[in-house]
């Protein structure tokens, strides 16, 4: 048996000239924990071409979706963004990955921090209805050098706030934080500075950090990645994994090519 499911794609929308984000069939077979990802990609000259992709959908959806930047020389991304409904991808029988609520001790807030398409598995995280069971909070911070590149998760919060079922849900537990950091918008700044400033908690009219409270996902660029990693650490939080849950756990944004 091969190792990947023949997908269709269903849907394609080029939010700015550097991502997009599709939807495919899924396999009734295909199992995933919210926030994990698989290998996905095309059949290029009859050889499967793929890269790790995290899930942007819920784990109870009947299709699934994916969020992509387009590198133009990249030998997956620059095929890739060229997809059309009705054409097949590839996508990995297994789906793996950190980003998951058992790898983090109980707390009461959850911090979802993410750079660019690092967005795409809290997409899913804030699908699912068990996350707001587990938090009582969940605080999404998405930090892009254009306002532009915000779109995307703009449009989801929004449509997941107009939701029938699970609107109200996200009214009383998701707080939503975009912010730029190269061009004017409402929120300007890095998500490390506006931690270590205590200016996000500020803004959002919530108490600071609190080891004892907040449990913490990071996705994005390795260098975000990096420094927030030290800062929390420095803090005394703990990387958790799934042997040893703890009070934070990360995982790269993967696709760079
Ligand atoms: P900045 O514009 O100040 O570099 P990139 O496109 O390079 O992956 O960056 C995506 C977002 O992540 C940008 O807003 C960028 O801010 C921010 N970023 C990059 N490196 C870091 C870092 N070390 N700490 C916090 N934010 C970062």
């Amino acid at each position: 048996m091969s190792a990947f499911n023949q997908e269709q794609v269903l849907s394609v929308r080029h939010w700015t000239d550097s991502l997009f984000s599709f939807t495919t069939t899924r396999d009734p077979g295909f199992r995933f924990v919210s926030g994990q990802f698989t290998m996905m990609g095309l059949e290029v000259e009859g050889r499967p071409l793929l890269r790790a992709y995290s899930m942007a959908s819920a784990n109870h959806e009947d299709r699934l979706e994916f969020f992509s930047i387009k590198v133009p020389d990249g030998p997956l991304t620059s095929r890739l963004q060229n997809i059309r409904e009705g054409d097949t991808v590839l996508v990995g029988r297994k789906a793996t990955g950190t980003l998951i609520a058992d790898n983090l001790l109980p707390g009461r807030r959850l911090l979802l921090l993410s750079t660019g398409t690092g967005l795409a598995p809290f997409a899913s995280v804030i699908k699912d209805p068990d996350i707001y069971d587990r938090f009582e909070q969940i605080v999404l911070v998405h930090g892009c050098r254009q306002v532009a590149e915000l779109a995307y998760g703009e449009k989801l919060v929004e449509s997941l706030r107009a939701d029938e079922n699970f609107g109200e849900l996200i009214s009383s537990q998701l707080i939503y934080y975009p912010t730029a950091t190269r061009e004017p918008f409402r929120n300007r700044g890095r998500i490390t500075d506006l931690i270590d400033s205590g200016r996000l908690f500020a803004d959002i009219g919530q108490p600071p950090l609190d080891i004892a409270q907040d449990r913490v996902m990071l996705c994005g660029s390795p260098s975000m990645l990096a420094d927030l990693r030290t800062s929390f650490q420095t803090h005394g939080f703990n990387e958790g994994s799934s042997n040893a849950p703890g009070h934070f756990v990360i995982e790269k944004a993967f696709v760079e090519r």
